[in-house]
């Protein structure tokens, strides 16, 4: 009896938040950015609807959550928005209330967070910093040696049965397709029980013919697609 009570409510739950915005489908198509929550000019960014499905859905009001590669702040102000507390850190910070940290080492208690919400360099296709420690800085060997390090500390840090969501994509690199998206997941899958992903369009490309000579002829020359999505992959602390 008490069972179904909860199935009826939870079902009513789904409801109300999808008339709210969340999604429920595994394609997210949001169009344009929504203003006033990290940086647009910021580049590498990510768009903050990615971040509220992320935290609608896997959080609750009052929940702690980490972002440990924060940018400009989106998830930061997201996170204010909805009534939850982000601790927020990166390596190279541009905000005052972004910590500096490497991902890999978080000054942070063990088993903190409900729910942690990470948007990954596509390895170096954007040059973040020349530190070292940054993702986007390394050779693609150590890239993934690095995310290893990465997910074992994003695991004591989280509580048990919270959630992870790790935005990434895949890029293209020397003629080759790079699959960061697959990649990300077999590392991932050693330190947390995979739960769903989302595909995120990224452009409303009408046609590949109209984005240039230059970007036609690599796909042309190389017989390749030209990446237009990025991955949500949700993992959880079992
Ligand atoms: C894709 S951006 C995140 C953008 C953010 N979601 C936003 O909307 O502005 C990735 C971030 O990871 C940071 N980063 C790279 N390597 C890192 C590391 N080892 N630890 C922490 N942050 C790192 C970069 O400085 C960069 O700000």
């Amino acid at each position: 009896m008490g069972g179904m009570k909860n199935k009826g409510k939870k079902l009513q739950n789904l409801v109300d938040q999808e008339k709210e915005g969340l999604e429920l489908t595994t394609v997210w198509n949001f169009g344009t950015r929504e203003e006033g929550f990290g940086s647009h000019v910021f580049h590498g960014n990510c768009i903050p609807q990615v971040s509220r499905q992320c935290i609608l859905r896997y959080s609750k009001k009052g929940d702690v959550i980490i972002d440990s590669m924060s940018g400009s702040g989106t998830t930061l102000d997201i996170s204010k928005e909805l009534g939850r507390k982000c601790l927020a850190f990166d390596l190279s910070p541009i905000r005052p209330d972004i910590q500096k940290a490497d991902s890999a080492q978080l000054p942070i208690a063990n088993n903190r967070a409900s729910l942690i919400f990470i948007h990954l360099p596509y390895w170096n296709m954007v040059r973040y910093s020349q530190q070292e420690e940054d993702l986007s800085n390394m050779s693609l060997d150590n890239f993934y040696a690095k995310l290893h390090a990465i997910f074992i500390e994003m695991k004591r840090v989280l509580k048990s049965e919270g959630y992870i969501c790790v935005l990434i994509g895949d890029k293209i690199k020397d003629g080759k397709s790079i699959p960061l998206t697959f990649e990300t997941y077999n590392i991932m899958k050693n330190y947390f029980t995979y739960r769903d992903y989302a595909v995120k369009i990224t452009k409303h490309s009408k046609s590949v013919v109209n984005k240039g000579r230059v970007v036609l002829a690599e796909l042309a020359w190389n017989n390749l697609l030209k990446p237009s999505h990025d991955i949500v992959l949700v993992f959880q602390k079992s």
